[in-house]
């Protein structure tokens, strides 16, 4: 049997990761690492939570006392724990820095105390590359974050490398655009928008919406870690994008088709501080070796939308009850798309 540690697989990208793995691996024992913040959530494992080949451990990955001696029987690790959202991190920094680079920190030390680790597979962004305004980055590009989320991701990245360079820890890192699909926590651009929709609600659109991001199925990121893991090469950085680039203003005006409802739900609000303009990544490198997206986006979309209408219990639970989350939607979106 392989050992697979998945750090923050209670979350959106982890939890699709986790069944992803389960499902195609029959060899494979996965053991799921999760402090449950405000963005883990069971439910997101409902179905395998109870699978015979799946534990689910609770707990910080920067406390060496939980991280490390699961660290230490792993054969994969596949650190996905992070704090993810950057107007959060604009508002709060402090989580960012504690998790993102202090749990990789952590995370890192264990894995060097063990010899028959086969991969550590840091989940980075494309968001370290910064805002680019025209092309598409290249893993060799320099790295330009320009906020605390970014920033933070961009330490941990290069931190990860550095265990590679220095004690050949075998890091492979991936730098993947913005995911959608199931699962994913409602205060994203996607599922915010559609939720919002579905309650005849405002769709807040930062700026002139004209900011661009590069779409990527979560599915289609779950296939690119799965050959990364057998095929990538330690001590390399992996881009993984859809090529799907779509400006917000247009993505916000597929949702509304795909709902339903009517354009006069958008609601222009005051632009996101430090907002990155476009990110696009050239992904020539992590195709070389057999990967290709495989979600068109128009169906992904839709098929997404469909999930979260099949879904109401799943956010409404969030959206509705959730003191954390409302209290966080008013202090971000005030009065303005209530
Ligand atoms: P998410 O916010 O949905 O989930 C993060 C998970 O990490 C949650 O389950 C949370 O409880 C857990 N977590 C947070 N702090 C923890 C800690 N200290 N110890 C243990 N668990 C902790 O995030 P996501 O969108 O699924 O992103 C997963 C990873 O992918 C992150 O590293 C993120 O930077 C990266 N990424 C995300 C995107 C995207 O578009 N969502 C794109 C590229 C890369
Ligand atoms: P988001 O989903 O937060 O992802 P990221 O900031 O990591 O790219 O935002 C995606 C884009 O959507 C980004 O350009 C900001 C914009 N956006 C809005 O216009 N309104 C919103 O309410 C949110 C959450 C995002």
């Amino acid at each position: 049997m392989v050992n697979v540690l998945v750090t923050g697989g209670a979350g959106f990208i982890g939890s699709n990761f986790v069944r992803y793995a389960l499902d195609r691996h029959h060899d494979w024992r996965v053991t799921t690492l999760d402090k449950l913040t405000y963005a883990g959530r069971l439910e997101n494992l409902q179905g395998v939570m109870e699978h015979p080949r799946h534990e689910f451990v609770k707990g910080d990955v920067a406390d060496p006392g939980v991280a490390a001696p699961l660290a230490a029987a792993a054969d994969v690790i596949v650190h996905f724990a992070a704090e993810t959202h950057v107007d959060r991190a604009i508002m709060s920094a402090g989580e960012f820095i504690t998790t993102d680079v202090y749990g990789t920190f952590v995370l890192l030390e264990a894995a060097l105390q063990n010899p028959r680790l086969r991969r550590f597979v840091q989940i980075s962004t494309d968001e370290v590359y910064g805002s680019i305004s025209e092309g598409a980055s290249l893993e060799t590009d320099e790295l330009k974050p320009r906020n605390p989320y970014s920033a933070s991701k961009a330490g941990a990245d290069r931190l990860a490398y550095s265990y590679w360079a220095t004690y050949q820890v075998p890091v492979i890192i991936t730098r993947a655009s913005n995911n959608y699909g199931p699962y994913q926590f409602p205060e994203k651009i996607i599922p915010l928008f559609i939720t919002n929709a579905i309650d005849d609600k405002p769709l807040p659109l930062y700026g002139d919406g004209l900011n661009e991001r590069d779409w990527l199925h979560v599915g289609d990121h779950c296939r690119a870690i799965e050959l990364l893991i057998d095929r990538g090469y330690p001590g390399e950085v992996y881009n993984v994008g859809g090529g799907n680039h779509v400006r917000n203003a247009d993505l916000t005006r597929r949702i509304l088709q795909l709902v339903g409802k009517p354009e006069t739900l958008i609601q222009p609000v005051a632009d996101r501080p430090g907002h990155d303009r476009r990110y696009s990544l050239d992904t020539s490198k992590l195709q070389a070796i057999g990967w290709h997206p495989q979600v068109p986006f128009e169906q992904g979309l839709d098929d997404t939308v469909s999930w979260y209408r099949r879904n109401e219990q799943w956010w409404r639970t969030i959206k509705d009850q959730d003191p954390e989350f409302r209290k966080y939607y008013e202090r971000q979106y005030g009065g303005s798309a209530s």
